[in-house]
């Protein structure tokens, strides 16, 4: 018999005005997305993706990911250290660690898991996890999984993180983002790194955002600023355009991360498509190095062109163009007065957001169109205006 209590809780959450849906996608083309039920009709262009380098249309990067589904199956089969471990997957470790300059690398399922591996590998009982109090949820659940006390610091503010090193602890693991997934801004490396330094912490940096962006050849913002984490991770999903966690380091953190990471240990091994694919996609950045470069210029544009029709845009680089509105009721707003004007870009609320934070999340690509972007500052001009 139904539980009576998991109505109540689904009616709770939508008397919050939180309760949130799948929404279906019917169609994609890379710049444009068609929804199902319910949604406008026709393709609206999206600025709701990761696709950051529009690389998910590329023939080389969709040719991989038949190839190896053909070669090896749709699925790995096996966890990693069963029967799961196929030589494409350590092929591409290989040719990440020495693309990044580290001793080895390891791919996970999803980033989400890259994250929880780690954490459950390297903290623990006794140890103090700081984190960036925007950091990404995969790394605060690591955080609480692993057993370690968890504490956060002010968003990219060094001194506060000074503060809560001085915290007694067995291990001290600090935990950020290069560029943060809600405001695109950039995180001060240097300094944090030195403050790990001074208190002998371990700084773990999550590239998921950079990768492919900043950096020489997309290598990320730690590769620009010559920082070097002692655990660098990212994702698959997003400039790469397919799936998988990653995690580059020194040989030993990554057999740790092998021998203790159970988000990694008890689940399947990526699917050889993904993988296949993301190995495509990193061999791209090596040869065309200036995608990067292009997509940032690109950002300076848009958001300049933004702030000139009345949008709340800050300052930054990055692909990630918020604009800030503030309260949820004026954001859902918005976001519903664009969808009318043909573009899907959606409000971003609380939980995700701090109350009061609330934004639209512009995700801008290389595959979308110059008029994809003037016919956005249009749009904002017209909702702006009444
Ligand atoms: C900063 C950050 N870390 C980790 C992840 C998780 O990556 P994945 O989608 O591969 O699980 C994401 C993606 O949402 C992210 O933004």
């Amino acid at each position: 018999m139904g539980q009576s209590w998991i109505a109540d809780e689904l009616a709770a959450i939508a008397a919050a005005g939180r309760l949130r849906r799948r929404p279906v996608v019917e169609g994609r083309s890379g710049r444009t997305i068609r929804l199902g039920e319910g949604a406008p009709k026709g393709r609206l262009i999206n600025w709701a993706g990761n696709d950051y380098l529009g690389l998910s249309r590329d023939l080389r990067v969709r040719n991989a990911a038949q190839r190896e589904a053909r070669r090896c199956g749709p699925g790995a089969g096996a966890a990693r250290l069963l029967s799961g471990g196929l030589r494409l997957h350590r092929r591409f470790e290989e040719r990440l660690a020495g693309w990044l300059g580290r001793e080895d690398a390891l791919l996970t399922p999803s980033g989400y898991q890259g994250n929880l591996a780690l954490l459950g590998a390297i903290a623990g009982d006794g140890d103090l996890v700081i984190l960036d109090r925007l950091g990404h949820a995969s790394l605060y659940d690591g955080a609480r999984l692993c057993g370690a006390e968890v504490v956060r610091f002010l968003h990219n503010d060094p001194a506060d993180l000074e503060r809560q090193l001085a915290k007694p602890a067995r291990r001290r693991i600090v935990c950020v983002e290069s560029v943060y997934s809600m405001d695109g801004d950039e995180a001060p490396l240097r300094d944090l790194r030195a403050a790990c330094d001074r208190h002998g912490a371990l700084l773990v940096v999550d590239e998921a955002h950079a990768l492919g962006v900043l950096g020489p050849e997309g290598r990320g913002l730690c590769a620009e600023l010559g920082v070097a984490p002692d655990a660098w991770t990212a994702t698959c999903s997003k400039s790469l355009t397919a799936q998988g966690g990653l995690l580059a380091a020194d040989r030993d953190l990554v057999e740790l991360v092998v021998n203790r990471g159970r988000a990694g240990i008890y689940s399947t091994a990526l699917a050889p498509a993904a993988a296949g694919a993301a190995e495509a996609a990193l061999g791209l950045l090596h040869e065309r190095p200036d995608l990067g470069r292009r997509l940032c210029e690109r950002s300076l544009d848009l958001r300049g062109r933004l702030r000139a029709v009345g949008a709340n845009v800050p300052e930054g680089r990055t692909p990630i163009i918020p604009i800030l509105v503030g309260d949820e009721g004026s954001t859902l707003d918005l976001a519903n007065r664009l969808r009318g004007h043909g573009h899907h870009a959606p409000a971003i609320r609380p939980p995700t957001v701090p109350p009061g934070g609330c934004r639209l999340r512009l995700s801008l690509s290389l595959g979308h169109r110059d008029k994809d972007l003037r016919l956005l500052v249009e749009a904002v001009r017209t909702c702006l205006a009444g």
